[in-house]
């Protein structure tokens, strides 16, 4: 029988890697932080229909993607392919909108998508991503794009590209739907068969179409700039006005319209070259009209991003060696006696908040090739003679050197680990 192994595309993150991770979330953590941003936690699990309604029945995420399953109940539940219409769900259900201010959520945790697995893309991947709901202000889109910046400059990444858009309101989204459509009537047959059913469904889609052989005929297709109304185009004014007040550069790429169904006006993406082929680090935009789409009766205008949390981990891999972090001590304990001994100590020791080892092994030899390559700073052999005079030999890994301690001075305070 051949032993099991994790599913395709889903991967363990083992030690020392998930130390970067671990650190990866921390750095952003501050960030929210100083942002006024909190966390929100909400299921893995949810109803299909948020998401066919949410991101869109004919994006590449509902129609292929969704990890969709019937619940015993006869109920579709979906593994959530990303956040957003989760969280937007949750601000309607908890009536969040009757808070004080713009409410401004972040979360970090695992989505799931069904796509083809390579470097960069996995079927559980993770993302670190925030929502704030609740304004139309220009203002927000900047802070957001500031907010995703200082995290990335909080995990020391640089060398990285901001690219923006607007696709405008969702009347000049449809307008300009009617103006794909005329174009592609004549082009759409020479296309692959995903992008002649959205020539009728949904022309906005084509423009995500990865297919080599289309991108010729794509690169001929109107810019959605063109059919911004004067709104969308003073509010995106405004944006990149507010953006270069932040001294922030960016491109204007119009061909940027995202995956999902949901956004309005601003979007954004961040690529960096270290990454390969999956070179998008995270995306957002501004979904003004979801929360109306997912049934609330009020309005509740957003904008969000989320960083594919996987390819930050891995630029972060690339750009400097992260350390695990050291043991503090590593005890020897020399037979039985002592093994029950040092299992009191290390549990005295850690209560100074000090990381402790306690061998297992019979031999002291190997013991120490242990503590030597677990990159213990200090190791303390504990025999008879320590269990009687109640002090013991501390060793520092470093330098060598050699001190003995009682009991009460090794417990009382850290004065020991230089
Ligand atoms: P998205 O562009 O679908 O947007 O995903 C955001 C990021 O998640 C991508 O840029 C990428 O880094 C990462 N990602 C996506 N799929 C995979 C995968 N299969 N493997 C590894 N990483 C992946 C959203 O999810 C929106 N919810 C963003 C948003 C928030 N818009 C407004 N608020």
């Amino acid at each position: 029988m051949n032993p099991l192994t994790s599913v395709k595309g889903m991967r363990d993150i083992l030690p020392p890697a998930s130390e970067i991770w671990n650190q990866v979330e921390g750095a952003a953590r501050r960030v929210f932080r100083r942002f006024n941003y909190r966390e929100i936690r909400t299921p893995l699990l949810e109803e299909t229909a948020l998401f066919a309604r949410g991101v869109g029945e004919e994006t590449d995420i509902v129609s292929k993607e969704m990890y969709t399953f019937e619940d015993r109940d006869g109920s579709s539940l979906t593994l959530r392919p990303e956040n957003t219409a989760s969280v937007l769900r949750a601000y309607i259900e908890h009536r969040l909108d009757q808070q004080p201010g713009v409410q401004k959520l972040y979360y970090i945790g695992p989505m799931f998508r069904r796509e083809r697995p390579q470097k960069g893309r996995y079927r559980q991947f993770y993302q670190i991503g925030a929502e704030a709901i609740g304004s139309d202000s220009p203002a927000v889109d900047a802070e957001v794009i500031a907010l995703v910046l200082a995290i990335l400059d909080e995990v020391g990444i640089t060398g990285y590209e901001l690219l923006i858009n607007s696709v405008g309101s969702k009347e000049s989204r449809a307008r300009f739907n009617e103006a794909l459509r005329e174009q592609l009537k004549d082009v759409a047959p020479r296309m692959c068969a995903d992008c002649r059913r959205r020539a009728e469904t949904n022309p906005l889609r084509v423009l995500d179409c990865k297919v080599p052989e289309d991108q010729p005929i794509i690169d001929q297709l109107p810019s959605i700039l063109e059919y911004l109304d004067s709104e969308d185009r003073e509010h995106f004014r405004r944006v990149r006005e507010l953006l270069d007040d932040l001294q922030i550069r960016y491109t204007v790429r119009p061909r940027l319209v995202r995956g999902l169904d949901y956004y309005a006006r601003t979007t954004f993406e961040i690529t960096h070259g270290a990454l390969g082929a999956q070179n998008a680090i995270l995306g957002g935009g501004r979904y003004d009209g979801l929360a109306e789409m997912l049934g609330s009766k009020v309005a509740a205008p957003g904008i969000g991003f989320s960083i594919g949390e996987d390819r930050l981990v891995m630029t972060v891999e690339q750009a400097h060696a992260v350390e695990a972090p050291p043991l503090d001590l590593y005890i020897a304990p020399m037979g039985d006696v002592a093994s029950r001994h040092c299992l009191v100590l290390a549990s005295e020791v850690r209560k100074l908040d000090l990381s402790v080892e306690v061998g297992t092994e019979r031999k002291l030899k190997r013991m120490l090739e242990l503590a030597d390559k677990q990159g213990a700073r200090y190791t303390l052999i504990v025999g008879d003679n320590e269990i009687a005079t109640r002090s013991y030999t501390l060793k520092n890994m470093a330098s060598g050197e050699q001190t003995t301690l009682t009991r009460e001075g090794l417990l009382e305070h850290t004065q020991w680990l230089k």
